[in-house]
């Protein structure tokens, strides 16, 4: 493997007349006056049942952009053995070209194709400009290329011989035994991308289930890949009805490891279905997953109310509430409570929210009915509520599109529903604290919610901060001192959690690659 570095891939500005705005702009319209047809491929062939299904733009839902199919559970065995048999040259081609394949991909997504993953995530899963560009364009392709380096530093890991002259100790990477089955989320082409994809650096076959939400940009992924010469049958893409890919995946005995993206019900279905069948497995299937998250910002007397305002804004209603690592309950002390209210009210008024294709658009609308309902029902859970005020926003309209206002509510219980259970929308709910309770406060934040994913503490106060830093040390695999929740960057922040969040396996981090390879210990003596 030759010797390469990495950087984050720098995001563009897209100011009018610019050429990357130009050719969005035109990848916009194309995408948006068509509905683009995407079949299932398995071993680089086009297969579409009986069971249609449509994409429509969460922000004005009667344009359908992508037509696809459900897989029948017949399907998704063919893509299984394809994976598997596909999986046997492609384990033999040398990990540096598997690499230097991957490296091509990054910068053609960079590239020239960065405005069709950029326009169909835009249309297909309601992301404004920038929300698109740190996704489709930078995290996408940061995954890529930081998964190759981190693999490569991981396979010049070899043992010391204890008598180099007779004996020869040897790491080989190999890849898993099986197939990979990827099931990946809406919120993020990025983890699409990455989920489906970075097995197969290591040698890995992958049966991929794509969101019903995101198969748009998720389709236009395997078509670059396919385009710059990626081999037939490595990565199968096979959209389906979750129970139905579920059951067939964790029914085959060659199942090597689910890599899953999504919500803590559906994460638990599958540890029960493995255990159920784990005496019809060759192995033991590793599971691998994120789940959801109920993320906050601890703010101290001390904070900067100005950033405390700005970023809990930022990480609570940028694309709509609807990342992993959204601040969805905020802790904040009576001292400062009149200027952060007033400051996320007035700010909260200047958002703006509307369609994907207007670059002024803050916001947009959440993906779809089920979100917007359950969404709904949140609001109106506080507006009735013993415990709760919507204190701004609760506005909820879905005639042209999925839009919910940025609402913020305050509770007077950390118990209540909206402080502890994941909504996965633009609500954030606000608790009121004595100052003088501020280290007691800690523990609650433990408590409030059985997740782990992302946190953030708000204090000047450094003394403080070592001890929030402490005490806080189980509630976020993901945790920022003086910055927002949300955000990570691929090698910077590997992200991931752990209690209900998952597994925590830190996608980006360094030791990622090591989950897609089963390595083995040689002993030569001569
Ligand atoms: N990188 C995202 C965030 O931290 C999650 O994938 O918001």
């Amino acid at each position: 493997i030759r010797d390469f570095k990495v950087e984050n891939e720098p995001l563009l500005s897209y100011l009018p007349g610019s050429k990357e705005r130009q050719e969005l702009e035109a990848a916009l319209k194309t995408h948006a006056a068509q509905t683009e047809e995407c079949p299932i491929i398995i071993g680089g062939k086009e297969y579409r049942t009986d069971d249609v299904r449509y994409q429509v733009m969460p922000h004005d839902h009667q344009k359908k952009v992508a037509k696809f199919y459900h897989a029948t559970p017949e399907l998704v065995k063919k893509a299984i053995a394809t994976s598997m048999e596909a999986k046997k040259e492609w384990e033999r081609v040398p990990i540096g070209d598997r690499m230097e394949l991957f490296l091509k991909v990054s910068d053609q997504m960079a590239n020239e194709h960065r405005a069709q993953l950029n326009a169909t995530t835009m249309l297909g899963q309601a992301k404004t400009i920038i929300q698109a560009e740190i996704d489709a364009a930078a995290e996408l392709v940061d995954f890529y290329r930081f998964n190759c380096y981190f693999g490569k530093e991981l396979l010049k890991y070899q043992p010391i011989s204890e008598s180099p002259d007779t004996t020869l100790n040897l790491m080989r990477y190999r890849s898993l035994e099986g197939f990979v089955a990827s099931i990946s989320p809406f919120n993020f082409t990025a983890i699409a991308g990455n989920l489906a994809y970075t097995p197969a650096i290591m040698g890995n076959g992958v049966v991929w289930k794509p969101s019903d939400t995101a198969v748009l940009s998720n389709y236009q992924i395997l078509k670059i890949f396919r385009d710059a010469g990626f081999p037939d049958g490595v990565v199968n893409f096979v959209p389906a009805d979750g129970p139905v890919f579920g059951k067939a995946v964790t029914g085959s005995r060659d199942l090597a490891a689910i890599n899953f993206t999504g919500s803590v019900p559906t994460f638990q279905w599958l540890w029960k279905a493995v255990g159920q069948n784990l005496s019809q497995y060759t192995g033991f299937p590793k599971l691998i997953g994120e789940c959801g998250g109920k993320n906050y910002h601890f703010v101290h007397p001390s904070a900067e109310v100005e950033s405390v305002v700005s970023s809990s804004i930022r990480s609570a209603f940028e694309y709509q509430g609807q990342k992993c690592s959204a601040c969805s309950r905020m802790y904040v002390p009576e001292s400062l409570w009149p200027q952060v209210k007033e400051g996320l009210l007035e700010t909260r008024k200047s958002l703006k929210m509307g369609s994907v294709t207007d670059f002024d658009s803050f916001m947009s609308a959440v993906i779809d009915r089920n979100s917007f309902d359950r969404c709904h029902s949140y609001i109106e859970h506080a507006k009735a509520g013993p415990n709760t005020t919507v204190l701004g926003g609760g506005k909820c309209d879905d005639s042209v599109g999925f839009f919910v206002e940025p609402t913020i509510v305050q509770t007077t219980s950390t118990k209540d529903k909206i402080f502890a259970e994941e909504i996965f929308g633009p609500i954030l709910t606000a608790y009121v604290y004595k100052d003088t309770d501020v280290k007691s406060m800690l523990q609650t934040v433990m408590e409030d919610t059985p997740y782990a994913l992302t946190g953030a503490v708000y204090s000047q106060d450094e003394t403080f901060a070592k001890e929030a830093t402490e005490t806080l040390k189980g509630s976020a695999g993901n945790f920022y001192m003086n910055d927002k929740s949300t955000g990570s960057v691929v090698g910077q922040q590997p992200f991931g959690g752990a209690k209900l969040s998952g597994t925590n396996d830190k996608a980006g981090g360094p030791h990622y690659m090591l989950k897609w390879a089963s390595p083995q210990s040689v002993k030569q003596t001569f």
